[in-house]
């Protein structure tokens, strides 16, 4: 069905600027935007005889959110641990004690299937309400092959049950598990040689991500694990230079990773190889946020070398139990200096390219998917600059309007 969508404004996020369009329209058919433009133009070049019309009331329409870096399917929380490092444990010290990561690997492999997917559903559910229409997804608290499996069933599933883009991330290499201790390298030769090959095989896996990381893997762990992943054609990405410099960031792009994550710690040198390889950085304010960290991500080197920036919530229960991506743009704008125009690329089109679906979806252009907010705003800063609330708004994906 051919719908003609007018009385707006368009923030379309071509080239990952605002590129507003005022008193704009488009037209959408069979999931996609098929023209955009002026209403003026769209009186005088078109036939909207056969189209559905809609008056979309003055609104300003961006792109459908995306949220590049979820760790959203886990069971149980850990606000204990949130407690102790008020008290003044550092997450080191946590994970060192046998919590952190491994509490949440704990209560992950106990639960069911569908405690995982109600769970998750609630969860990505808040993220919705705001706007979001595409989402990563990471494995990562299951560390055995069956229950990397269960969790990225439950990833795929969300996919079926919600109208929602998904992407599902292995990272089987987020930790080592208890069966494993004193022998990673043995992890990592299991995860390469049956664990992933087999997720691979059964459809699971888009993308491999992997924690690099003194309390997790080594460079040169991470190393073998994408040379792994590129032998099924599988892309990567990777958690670098979160609490330490260890050049991940550098690896990742070596790799034509899609894209390296937190990137705290990450030096020149890794600017510089991000930039060449056009790796996305993926900044987390929340998790920066949540463990009070003071190293800050080189914003300026970054800005000048031209590497696109991603934000996103890393959704997760240790470091960033954040339901809310607008208040990572917020975040985005006060703690890491970016423009309100900068976290809107950061969550459309610079989130699309780090999850490498940029041809498809991130900014409205004929071609793309038709999924966009209609904001009741008086200009696109607004999603950015009002912290809290429920902005009013119709979110349409694939051509189609979303109802809760
Ligand atoms: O992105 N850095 C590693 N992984 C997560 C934290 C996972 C957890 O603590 O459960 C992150 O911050
Ligand atoms: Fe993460």
């Amino acid at each position: 069905m051919k719908k003609y969508w007018h009385n707006c404004h368009i923030a379309t996020m071509q080239n990952g600027r605002y590129s507003i369009i005022e008193n704009a329209a488009l037209i959408t058919e069979a999931q996609q935007i098929q023209w955009i433009g002026t209403a003026a133009d769209a009186m005088t070049q078109l036939d909207l005889s056969t189209a559905e019309t809609i008056d979309l009331d003055g609104a300003w329409l961006t792109p459908g959110l995306i949220d590049c870096h979820t760790h959203s399917v886990f069971a149980g929380n850990r606000s204990i641990e949130f407690e102790q490092r008020l008290q003044g444990l550092s997450y080191a010290e946590i994970a060192a004690q046998g919590g952190g990561i491994m509490s949440t690997v704990r209560a992950t492999r106990q639960a069911s299937e569908s405690e995982l997917l109600l769970s998750a559903r609630q969860r990505i559910e808040q993220l919705r309400l705001e706007g979001v229409t595409t989402i990563e997804i990471k494995s990562g608290y299951g560390l055995d092959y069956l229950s990397e499996r269960k969790m990225l069933r439950v990833i795929r599933q969300l996919a079926v049950e919600l109208p929602l883009t998904v992407k599902s991330t292995c990272l089987a290499a987020h930790a080592l598990p208890p069966e494993f201790v004193g022998r990673s390298d043995e992890y990592i030769d299991y995860i390469c040689t049956e664990m992933l090959p087999k997720l691979h095989a059964e459809q699971l896996v888009d993308v491999v991500d992997a924690f690099c990381e003194h309390l997790a893997f080594q460079p040169e762990q991470v190393e073998r694990l994408f040379q792994a992943a590129h032998a099924l054609g599988l892309p990567v990405k990777l958690h670098a230079e979160q609490l330490s410099a260890l050049g991940g960031s550098s690896l990742a792009a070596r790799y034509r990773a899609l894209s390296a994550d937190h990137l705290e710690y990450m030096t020149e040198a890794d600017v510089q190889a991000m930039a060449q390889s056009g790796t996305v950085a993926v900044l987390l304010p929340g998790a920066f946020y949540l463990l009070r960290e003071k190293q800050y991500p080189p914003l300026e080197s970054l800005k000048r070398h031209g590497v696109a920036i991603a934000i996103s919530t890393d959704l997760n229960p240790g470091t960033s139990p954040v339901l809310s991506l607008r208040l990572v743009m917020n975040m985005g704008c006060t703690l890491f200096e970016l423009t309100p125009e900068q976290a809107l690329a950061g969550v459309t089109l610079h989130a699309a390219k780090a999850l490498g679906i940029e041809t498809q979806y991130g900014s409205l252009e004929v071609g793309k998917k038709a999924d966009f907010v209609a904001w009741k705003i008086q200009h696109p800063a607004e999603i950015s600059y009002w912290l809290g609330g429920d902005l009013s708004k119709r979110i349409i994906r694939h051509g189609q309007e979303v109802l809760f």
